[in-house]
């Protein structure tokens, strides 16, 4: 069985020196953290900054999102250069997130969810995923 071992998105832990030293350490592929995709439409530098692909890794981008017209938009912004996966936050659990019906509270938006999964098929131009909790 081909076994292969990705890093988490975790905020705050996932930047490019950590994302290269999980790949020098044997990691198969790696993730940023979660970046709002709403603050990428809007052209939030701190944000825009988090989008630290800068050199070739096996690296994706992982994208906290609600709707799916800033989820169009925001693929349509992003460079993908060295950029090889994108996946979708519908996992995170944080009150601030759920409040904003984003993350862990997509579990209850299956139309919602349904939209977003469509859009990023449709608007990504690498290989898609979605991060989530068994349980809502
Ligand atoms: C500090 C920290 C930050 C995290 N940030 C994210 C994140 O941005 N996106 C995400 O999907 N999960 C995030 N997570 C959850 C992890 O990706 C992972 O799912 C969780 O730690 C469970 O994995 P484990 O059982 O191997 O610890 C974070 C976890 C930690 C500890």
């Amino acid at each position: 069985m081909n076994k292969e071992v990705w890093l988490s998105p975790m905020e705050a832990v996932t930047d490019l020196a950590f994302r290269k030293l999980c790949i020098n350490h044997g990691a198969d592929m790696t993730f940023t953290e979660m970046i709002r995709a709403d603050a990428i439409v809007r052209g939030n530098k701190v944000t825009l900054s988090l989008i630290d692909t800068h050199i070739p890794l096996k690296q994706g981008i992982q994208l906290l999102v609600s709707k799916p017209a800033v989820l169009q938009k925001a693929l349509q912004k992003i460079d993908f250069i060295n950029i090889i996966g994108v996946d979708l936050n519908f996992g995170c659990p944080s009150l601030d997130v759920i409040g904003k019906g984003k993350g862990h509270a997509l579990l209850k938006r299956l139309t919602r969810m349904r939209d977003l999964l469509f859009t990023l098929k449709k608007y990504s131009p690498v290989p898609c995923g979605i991060k989530f909790r068994l349980s809502v």
